[in-house]
């Protein structure tokens, strides 16, 4: 039976780490300052923008949220964004996605400041990301916090293991491919068109599953003691709660994997925690780099 990895312990750990930096930090005159920038009443980022923006109080950071109307137009967001890089009290920017259908993703994410993108999506954050700059720039949450969880489960490293990263999407399976080929593992990318899914599952010694579809990997595809991330976050029904209720399962069949895995995260309580304490660690890394201090290495 595989060993559980606790997501909400390691973000935990992480953010008490960032609430003990960032008091230092305060202390010498800078208050680290975190954005988030949300366009439309979409629910799912209405609760996540906020939980972000109560995190980031927590950790005694100065939280700022701005809540934008549906119609919003490209102009009056980027004009937000200019006002954003111009503020020294604001060192991370984070415009929620997705964005209402008339404004371009990559346009806006493109006006952030590189040095204030602690999401991670800006052009020239990905290509540091890519060249292996990781000092010079900001890794996204997601894909970091899977790493964090994975260098749990590998203190020694990965260097040399099969790692399988299923899905390409630029948040998560792209950027986490980056990572874990920086981190010396062979790095196989699957996606929609890939041919027998399973057989190259099976040759994985840490699987990453982001696909967004529910508890897609089985368990007979895992190879035995693997390392199993699951960042899938799926509601489906559950009748057996009652009528219309529902539940969150991830993109693989937990309880058939977890009896073949070396380690698994569940869902939730596994990489959903990650994403936004690693939102706090990047925050305090900018306000590291603004300040002139060595950032903390998580
Ligand atoms: N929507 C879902 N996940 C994310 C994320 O990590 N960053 C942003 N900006 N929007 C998201």
């Amino acid at each position: 039976m595989a060993e559980l990895i606790d997501g909400r312990a390691v973000a935990a750990e992480v953010v008490e780490k960032v609430t003990a930096q960032a008091a230092g930090l305060v202390a010498a005159g800078t208050t680290p300052g975190l954005a988030v920038v949300l366009v439309g009443e979409d629910p799912a980022s209405q609760v996540y923008v906020a939980s972000k923006s109560k995190k980031a109080k927590e950790c005694g950071f100065h939280s700022v949220q701005h809540t934008l109307p549906a119609e919003t137009s490209q102009d009056e967001l980027l004009a937000l964004i200019a006002s954003l890089n111009a503020d020294p009290a604001i060192h991370g920017i984070l415009v929620q996605l997705p964005l209402p259908g008339h404004l371009d993703e990559r346009t806006t994410i493109a006006a952030i400041d590189p040095a204030k993108d602690v999401d991670g999506l800006h052009d020239v954050s990905i290509g540091r990301l890519t060249s292996g700059q990781l000092g010079r720039t900001f890794v996204p949450c997601t894909p970091k916090g899977c790493m964090v969880l994975i260098g749990r489960v590998h203190p020694e490293g990965i260097a040399g293991l099969n790692a399988l990263v299923v899905g390409r999407s630029n948040l998560v399976g792209r950027p986490v491919a980056a990572l874990l080929q920086h981190a010396n593992a062979t790095v196989t990318v699957a996606h929609s068109r890939t041919r027998d899914l399973p057989g190259l599952c099976r040759h994985a010694d840490i699987l990453v599953a982001a696909i967004g579809r529910p508890e897609f990997i089985k368990g007979d595809w895992v190879k035995p003691g693997a390392t199993v991330i699951d960042v899938g976050i799926n509601r489906i029904p559950a009748p057996e709660k009652g009528e219309g209720k529902t539940r969150l399962v991830g993109d693989v069949a937990f309880e058939e994997a977890r009896a073949v895995a070396g380690a698994i995260t569940p869902v939730p309580g596994g990489v959903g925690p990650m994403t936004i304490a690693m939102l706090m660690a990047n925050t305090l890394t900018s306000a590291c780099r603004a300040a002139g201090r060595e950032p903390p290495v998580f």
